[in-house]
């Protein structure tokens, strides 16, 4: 996209989110590719490495292989746990710091948000985080980089140190339940909202793919800052074919202007 057509766009969007009374940010892994980690469905993503149906509820639970699969692609950093936010989520930060944020609603489970600064009661994860495993049997939590440390040890499956249960990472598998209280929140958050902007998701995955669904039957306008085209750009007021980082810095240094003079 030409610096000046993406101008132009940033700008257009500025003026939504400086006359936003309730802004919803709704990310995808497309914020995070440029801290480092790969998305899915972008050429050269996860999905093209490693088999989604090795990630299902159903398979992680019975399939031991399965399980060893999932634990070897966290233990190599695929979700890595220590990439730092981009400025795409510094952006995002900083509508929160000019008191235009409502909450950020996301697809991913890197924490990337939290490291960036978005207070944690903004910031629902519909996905989970990957900052936690959790035993299956008794309840216990660990902090992954206890567990990361377990698997660069050698081990394959880790397992439960207080009962031996199956470890989870916390993150939402294919075909497992969403957090119900997030995701009633997260929709609530969508449907009431007056402006719905989308950053880096191919909005394919359901239910988190209702969100701007809501926002836009709420009346909410739609902003879409994607490299790639989602079912959502014909409803977009705005749709910005770019990378996240450039043209969420420039949509914010215009907000920025606008607020601060
Ligand atoms: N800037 C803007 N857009 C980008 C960038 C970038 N730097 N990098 C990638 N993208 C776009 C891609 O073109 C793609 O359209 O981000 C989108 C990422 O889409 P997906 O890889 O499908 O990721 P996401 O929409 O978050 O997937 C949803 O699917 O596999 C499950 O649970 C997983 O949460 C994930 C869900």
């Amino acid at each position: 996209m030409s610096g000046q057509t993406l101008d132009a766009l940033a700008l257009e969007a500025a003026e939504l989110v400086a006359a936003a009374k309730k802004l919803v940010v709704f990310t995808g892994a497309g914020i995070s590719t440029e801290s480092g980690i790969p998305d899915f469905r972008s050429p050269g993503g996860i999905w093209s490495r490693f088999d989604p149906e090795d990630f299902t509820y159903q398979k992680f639970t019975t399939d031991p292989e399965a399980r060893r699969k999932q634990w070897r692609m966290l233990g190599e950093g695929h979700l890595t746990t220590d990439a730092q936010p981009n400025p795409a989520h510094y952006a995002i930060a900083e509508l929160d710091r000019l008191g235009k944020l409502d909450c950020v609603i996301t697809q991913n489970v890197d924490n990337l948000h939290h490291k960036a600064g978005v207070p944690v009661e903004k910031v629902f994860e519909l996905h989970g985080n990957v900052q936690w495993a959790v035993c299956l049997s008794c309840g216990r939590r660990y902090p992954f980089e206890h567990i990361k440390a377990r698997l660069e040890g050698g081990e394959e499956i880790p397992e439960c140190e207080q009962c031996r249960g199956m470890l989870k990472p916390d993150a939402v598998l294919f075909g497992e339940a969403l957090p119900q209280e997030v995701l009633q929140e997260a929709s609530q958050r969508s449907s009431d909202c007056d402006l719905f902007i989308v950053v880096g998701s191919t909005l394919v995955v359901y239910p988190a793919a209702y969100m701007p669904l809501y926002a836009v039957r709420g009346g909410a306008r739609l902003i879409i800052v994607n490299l790639s085209d989602t079912p959502m750009d014909a409803q977009a007021d705005v749709l910005i074919r770019a990378k996240a980082g450039e043209a969420m810095s420039r949509i914010v240094e215009r907000v920025r202007e606008k607020i601060t003079g």
